[in-house]
């Protein structure tokens, strides 16, 4: 309770010190060339990613508008400046391409333009849109940026939703954010793949998109890679009923009640076609007869997001969340559960966590955001705190690394990784910071 009233905490004030020197760090400013704009944003990783990620900005940017509002709003702005007319926004603007060409060799991204990139990320930007038009200013970055963002759903709900039931398919494994995780691995035809395994399969489904001309109608025909994934469509719920607040705060109630009428859908749809009664998880749909992935993932969790997920999906998420052999590690939430004989333990003999096959066990910490949060949506505080208390446990002593060892907290794959500081926003939560 004391906690809880407090408005400062030493270990809220010590993690923000570390956020502010990872974020000046990880800055990217300047003017780009090509298309005559200014661009200041965080990149997620100087080392692996330094342009600007769809996703991960819209995380950074939910940190910044904790501490600094001016730089939370431009890295907003960079990532809508280069939006095309139709609303689309790519997963990668490559601002600073010129000086990367060497490591662009490496990168299987398809393009729309050489500076944006032709896939999504989860679509957390009404969220991110949320946090940046509080406090001072906040009215006229809405009115400047609404527009902007209701478009990118709007693309989202044209092009994305063809069978028209609410949820948004991906068309390739990483467009869920979530490059390998063993979920998509039956469908990709794979079986605990090493990493030139997968990315082979990966070519298989995605490598004939380039001869549809990336025609999103030829695409969804051809089935190949059609993925409602669950994680993606928790986020476009949620975002779907912050953007209806959005309208609702600018005076354009008709819009809102269109936006609460999609949310509406989205979620029924999500409940009704990925819950799983028996082993009480969603699980994502696969190809145009929308077949159930059934392997359990932290991506089956994400529904405890939706405030409005009836009484017995919460309990029985939560006994998941809870149990000690499947997601409850030592350093919450896994990737992928404990006992899943997909899950890749470090201690396997195969270098899987630093040879970058992602997603396959470790615990992040933009998952873990998000099942807090849910968690605390539902009145399971205690749950909710072991998370965020964990997982500031990781950074304060491993440092902003990518990913975490789940048994250990050992840090992998990035290091000073961006997104990571979201755990300034857990912290808050548990600190009672406002
Ligand atoms: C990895 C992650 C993806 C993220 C990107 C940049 O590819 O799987 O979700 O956006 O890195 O951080």
């Amino acid at each position: 309770m004391i906690a809880r009233a407090m408005s400062h905490s030493a270990r809220y004030d010590a993690m923000a010190e570390r956020v502010r020197a990872l974020y000046d760090r990880n800055r990217q400013k300047g003017t780009a060339p090509w298309c005559g704009q200014d661009y200041d944003f965080v990149c997620p990783s100087t080392g692996t990613y330094p342009f600007q990620w769809f996703w991960d900005s819209c995380f950074h940017a939910i940190v910044l508008a904790r501490y600094d509002m001016e730089r939370a709003r431009s890295e907003i702005r960079s990532l809508l400046k280069n939006q095309p007319d139709d609303g689309f926004v790519g997963h990668v603007t490559f601002w600073q391409r010129e000086a990367f060409e060497e490591m662009l060799k490496e990168y299987s991204i398809a393009y729309r333009t050489p500076y944006l990139s032709d896939c999504i990320q989860p679509p957390l930007l009404a969220e991110a849109l949320f946090a940046i038009t509080r406090g001072e200013g906040g009215a006229e970055v809405r009115a400047e940026l609404l527009p902007k963002v209701r478009r990118y759903y709007d693309w989202l709900d044209r092009i994305r939703d063809p069978d028209r039931d609410g949820l948004i398919a991906i068309l390739q494994p990483d467009e869920s954010g979530l490059d390998h995780i063993p979920k998509y691995d039956r469908y990709l035809g794979v079986s605990n793949p090493t990493r030139d395994e997968f990315t082979a399969a990966w070519q298989r489904a995605v490598g004939p998109y380039a001869e549809l001309q990336r025609d999103h109608d030829r695409m969804f025909a051809a089935d190949r890679f059609v993925v409602e994934d669950v994680l993606v469509n928790t986020i476009y719920a949620e975002n779907e009923r912050v953007l209806a607040l959005l309208h609702e705060e600018s005076g354009d109630p008709a819009a809102a009640a269109e936006m609460r009428t999609r949310a509406t859908r989205t979620t029924a749809s999500l409940l009704g076609k990925c819950y799983d009664p028996g082993t009480g998880l969603f699980y994502d749909l696969a190809g145009q007869k929308e077949e159930l992935l059934r392997v359990s993932t932290v991506t089956s969790l994400m529904p405890i997001l939706l405030p409005d997920l009836p009484k017995e999906m919460v309990a029985s998420l939560v006994r998941h969340i809870a149990d000690p052999e499947a997601y409850a590690a030592a350093y919450p939430v896994p990737s992928t559960p404990l006992n899943e004989p997909l899950y890749l333990k470090p201690s396997d003999g195969r270098p899987e966590h630093d040879s970058k096959l992602l997603w396959r066990g470790p615990s992040w910490i933009n998952t873990n955001w998000y099942i807090a949060r849910g968690l605390r949506r539902h009145g399971h505080e205690d749950l909710a705190r072991t998370i965020e208390d964990r997982s500031a446990v990781l950074i304060e002593t491993h440092g902003f690394r990518e990913y975490y060892d789940p048994y250990t907290g050992d840090g992998f794959g990035a290091h000073a990784f961006s997104w990571t500081a979201l755990v300034l926003n857990m912290l808050a939560d548990h600190e009672g910071v406002k």
